[in-house]
Parts: structure tokens; sequence; C-alpha cells
């Protein structure tokens, strides 16, 4: 953005001297517990559990990179040092960390950002959703965005109403939904000053529902306001808060990982992501499977599971599992002598 200066009949482009681009900054709150992920997110946080071949966050934050966002506030709480060292680690970008002691709703995280955000457009993305989406389509809005999906039941998400292509009304958890708009998890932000407004004003008039201070009930405040808000339809929508469907995301990742190098004794059935640092011995690995960093796998058949970080598995045949880190999972083999025309299942 160039700056014009008029001096009397006089004037100066100053667009090369002092460059007022915006900055792009993205928040990214990571603070709760993953209950419903239990017993994974006992020692690890949620966006830390591998998905794909890396942690769920790092898939957010490559995403982030690609696109030449500059700055990221993440938010963090439960388990929040791994989740801090971790990006720290992988990640040389100006990163601010807010710490969310109380987990008091999405809207209260983003509250407790507040002075990281300028007058820069915002975006701010879930930190346990993988979105597929063209993040630079969405943020070359000239107005807010927030990201939409039809579903069948949007009771458990936030509703968007819709008039004349915009948002009319947004709505938490409504138990008569008035659309089938579910508000996914991504929302950029053009007026991002209003939306710190609003988030003071639901936490000073304590404005809550269930039990937290929802971003929902501020972005809709914006509404009333006269803040014009366009919905964005996101098709791919990777959810990673239950055990279903983290490995559902895993499996869509999966989709567009490179088949690892042949191994001695090892039978890979695409697509799959086996760590170069995993042992892998006299086993069939796939489909949908990923074995992380460190992890070990012996005379194993394991297909549509994620093998954590230092997880060892052996004589084992997994489907549809997830093996924590540092779990060890020992299997066995049946001796059976079976007669003509019998029948054996084992469940
Ligand atoms: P979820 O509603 O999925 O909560 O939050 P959760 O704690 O991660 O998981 P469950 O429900 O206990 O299984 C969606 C995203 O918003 C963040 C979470 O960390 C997650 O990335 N969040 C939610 C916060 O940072 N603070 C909050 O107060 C609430």
């Amino acid at each position: 953005m160039s700056r014009v200066f008029v001096f009397g009949q006089y004037f100066f482009i100053l667009a090369p001297l002092l460059s007022t681009d915006e900055v792009m900054r993205a928040i990214i709150p990571v603070a709760g517990i993953g209950s419903r992920l239990r017993p994974h997110t006992y020692t690890v946080p949620k966006v830390l559990l591998n998905v794909g071949g890396k942690p769920i966050i790092g898939h957010i934050m490559d995403r982030i990179l690609e696109n030449g966002f500059d700055e990221a506030t993440i938010v963090i709480g439960y388990l929040g040092e791994k989740i801090k060292d971790y990006i720290l680690r992988n990640y040389p970008m100006r990163v601010d960390f807010v710490e969310q002691e109380e987990r008091l709703g999405l809207g209260h995280a983003i509250y407790l950002s507040r002075h990281t955000i300028s007058r820069d457009p915002i975006l701010i993305i879930l930190g346990d959703t993988v979105f597929d989406v063209d993040l630079k389509s969405l943020v070359a809005q000239n107005e807010s965005v927030i990201g939409v999906k039809e579903v069948d039941d949007p009771r458990r998400f936030g509703v968007a109403e819709l008039t004349n292509g915009y948002i009319s009304k947004l709505v938490e958890k409504p138990e008569e939904p008035k659309s089938k708009l579910a508000v996914v998890g991504i929302y950029y932000i053009r007026q991002p000053q209003m939306l710190v407004e609003s988030l003071k004003e639901i936490v000073k008039r304590n404005v809550r529902t269930k039990g937290e201070f929802q971003l929902t009930d501020a972005l809709q405040l914006m509404i009333e306001r006269g803040e014009k808000m366009k919905p964005f339809t996101i098709n791919g929508w990777y959810d990673c808060g239950k055990p279903e469907t983290l490995l559902e995301t895993n499996r869509h990742l999966l989709a567009s990982v490179a088949t690892p190098e042949p191994r001695k004794d090892v039978v890979v059935i695409p697509p799959v992501f086996i760590s170069p640092k995993a042992t892998v011995k006299n086993s069939v690995i796939g489909p949908f499977a990923t074995v992380a960093e460190e992890a070990t796998v012996e005379n194993s058949i394991i297909r549509n599971t994620i093998v954590s970080e230092g997880a060892e598995v052996s004589d084992a045949l997994l489907e549809d599992s997830i093996v924590g880190s540092n779990a060890r999972v020992r299997g066995s083999y049946k001796r059976i002598n079976i007669g003509d025309s019998s029948e054996l299942e084992f469940y």
C-alpha cells in the first residue's frame, strides 16, 4: 500500500521509502485439553499428535508459511510448553505465545491475544483442524470472511445465516438451526480492532454461551455494528478432534505423501508414511498407515493406523488404531490344529 502526502500543490508518493504493506498474522488457539482424544492427550497435547507424518499443528504452520504469513500468535495452555518447544525448534518466524490459563472459550483465547493484534487483517485458524483451502484467495478478499461448510446437522457448530450473499447472523450451537452452514474454524478478519472491541465487550458483560466466551458471539456483535462478512465455502475440512476423525484426516493427508523408499522384507501398500528414522522389519504396512520417527514395527501387519513417535509394535495385526508415543503393542501368533470343513473366526 502506498501513501500520498500533499503539501500545497505538491504531492509525494512514498511507496518505495515507507512501505506500509500489511503484515499478515495468523492466530492459532491450541490451549484446549483435547479430552476426546484421551488417553493420548494425557501426555501429548492434541496438536502435537502425528497425522500423515507430522504433528497436526505442523501442517497448519507449513500452510501459513507457504502463503506468506509473517507472524503468528499461538494461544497455549494445557501442555503448552511442549507446543512452544516444537514451534520454536521447527519454525523460524516471529511467533508470540499467549498463555490461556483457564480454558474459557475460543473468544477468550482471542481476547487474550489482543496485544498481538494490530490494525492489519488477521487470520484465525483452529489448531486442531487441517484445511484444504486456497489461503491466498481467502486473504485477497476486501471484506471479512468466515469459513463455512454445509452439514446435515449443524447443532454442534456455530451456524451462519445468510441474506443477499452476506452473513446476517451467527449463532453458536443453536438448538434449532435456521441454516445448514456450519462455521468450521477459519476466519479472516479485515477489522481486527473491531473484533477486539467486541471481545472486550462480551468479556466485560460476561456474555457466555454454553459457559464459554464464544468467538461466534463477538463476530455477531460485529455484524450488528455494521461489519460486512462473507461466507467462504471450505470443502476440504479435516477435524482431528476425535479418534475416528484423526484417522480420517490421516487417510486424507497420506494421499499426497510420496511412497517411502523400499526396505528389505517390508511390503508397503500405499499410501503410507514411514519416517526414515523408523525401524520396520518383516512387516506389511498400509494402506493408510503412518509410522512416525523412532517407532519400531516388527513382524506385523498394520493398516489405517497411526504408530506414534517411539512406539513399538511387534507380532501384531492392527487396523483402525492409534498407538501413542512410546507405547508398546505385542501381539501373538495363534496355534491351531483345525480339521476339514471347520470355521474359525478371531475377533
Ligand atoms: P475444542 O472445542 O476442540 O476443544 O477446541 P479441545 O479442548 O481442543 O478438545 P476437547 O473438546 O476437550 O476434546 C477447538 C480449538 O480451540 C482451542 C483448542 O485448543 C482447539 O485447537 N481452544 C478452545 C482454545 O485454545 N481455548 C479455549 O478456551 C477453547
